[in-house]
């Protein structure tokens, strides 16, 4: 991670806020993944959504990552970067049908999460090849919100529905090379990765799927938020992944490619916001942290209730004092942190909101028509602010220019 003294040294020569990320944490987590999964044909897929800094998918890209990709401005992001469009999945959920056209047309391979689509897709493009998305019955994740299995998720197909698929396949001629799931984001069970593995190879049978490619059991895989909380033991689930990926090969009678989608697991703790807190205020019960960045900035803590730890880089040893993290939105929610222990904040003190590489510069807006940050990608000892803060001038300059008069 990057040090302290640079992060400082960052806030200062750039302004906050500020998002900086280790790129080459971001390779190393990614490569970290073949040595934990120590399986001949593995393919991670980095979901993009998690994180679309150029500089890190460029990195990524020349590690030799392939994409999981959710709509048609991915698709085209990653091909613009030169991804391989061969490690290219499209895993959208409803979609136009204006936007299976767009992106047919990339010729990338589409993963199909409704009989539905599979069907208006076979009528389409009869005789493609294609991935189909099963929900595979496992409920987990960081939060209910990031559950992507079981019967309140609105992705992937009833394995129930199994055989309507290899029926929709027959009729169209569709060759379905691989298999999908995804439980969730942020498992907090291993045993949940091996159960939804099961649960998917035990649709993949020969007969009815005699053209597969692959397997792909999605992403989900956890990393630390809190301070106290444990690091899963990666060595021992890879393990596991490939004793049941291997018995899985066997019964089926080919060396099929095993394939994960991370996020969080390789950008999340590679990021940290940086906030400059300008006000402090004390009122009867709390005292309040007002930083220069809001929810629209990070928006985990207010959208998920996620916790991100937070550290003080300007006072690390002030004695600890409890603090409402609060940002500069109009809202009385708009909180990075309730009641949070730190050392003793002062005026201009510069706070870092860490694990903030997933899902935090990715899901942000201009809510209160603020900004969002810069971002600095750190690789060996250089550091280049990739993406410039927009002025307010700037952004209402923009806004007046989209605007199409009535
Ligand atoms: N594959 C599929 C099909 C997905 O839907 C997702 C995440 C992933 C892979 C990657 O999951 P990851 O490895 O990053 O956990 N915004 C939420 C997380 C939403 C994830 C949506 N899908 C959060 O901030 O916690």
């Amino acid at each position: 991670m990057v040090e302290r003294a640079q992060l400082l040294e960052l806030a200062k020569l750039y302004g906050t806020p500020l998002y900086v990320y280790d790129a080459d944490l971001v390779v190393a987590n990614y490569q970290s993944l073949y040595k934990f999964i120590p399986y001949n044909k593995l393919q991670v897929h980095y979901a993009l959504k998690a994180n679309y800094n150029i500089a890190l998918l460029k990195a990524l890209r020349d590690a030799g990552a392939g994409l999981d990709t959710v709509s048609p401005g991915e698709v085209h992001l990653a091909l613009a970067l030169g991804f391989d469009r061969k490690k290219i999945i499209f895993t959208a959920n409803n979609l136009k049908d204006e936007e299976v056209a767009e992106v047919q047309n990339l010729n990338v391979l589409f993963n199909i999460g409704s009989t539905s689509r599979l069907e208006k897709y076979g009528k389409a493009y009869p005789g493609s090849r294609v991935c189909v998305r099963f929900n595979p019955d496992v409920v987990d994740g960081e939060n209910a919100a990031t559950a992507t299995g079981g019967d309140l998720a609105k992705f992937g197909i009833l394995m129930q529905d199994v055989d309507k698929v290899v029926a929709i396949a027959k009729k169209y001629d569709l060759k379905i090379i691989g298999l999908h799931e995804h439980t969730g984001s942020g498992l907090q069970h291993t045993e949940s990765v091996f159960q939804s593995m099961k649960n998917l190879m035990s649709l993949a049978t020969k007969e009815r799927f005699p053209d597969l490619e692959f397997l792909d059991f999605g992403g989900g895989f956890k990393v630390p938020y809190k301070p106290d909380e444990a690091r899963v033991d990666y060595v021992a689930m890879g393990k596991e992944i490939c004793a049941l990926f291997n018995d899985f090969c066997k019964n089926y009678g080919k060396e099929l490619e095993l394939k994960f989608e991370p996020g969080k697991y390789i950008v999340a703790e590679a990021g940290t916001m940086l906030t400059t807190v300008n006000t402090l205020k004390f009122n009867r019960t709390r005292t309040i942290a007002g930083c220069d960045a809001g929810f629209p900035q990070l928006i985990r803590p207010v959208f998920y209730g996620a916790y991100h730890r937070i550290e003080n880089l300007s006072n690390p040893d002030g004695a600890k004092k409890v603090y409402d993290v609060c940002g500069n939105i109009c809202e009385t929610g708009d909180r990075f942190a309730e009641q949070r222990e730190l050392p003793e904040i002062r005026e201009y003190d510069v706070l870092a909101i860490c694990n903030a590489g997933a899902y935090c510069y990715s899901m942000g807006g201009i809510y209160n028509l603020r900004s969002m940050p810069g971002e600095v990608v750190v690789s060996g000892n250089k550091a280049v602010l990739t993406r410039k803060r927009k002025s307010n001038t700037d952004l209402v300059a923009e806004l007046l220019n989209d605007n199409i008069e009535l």
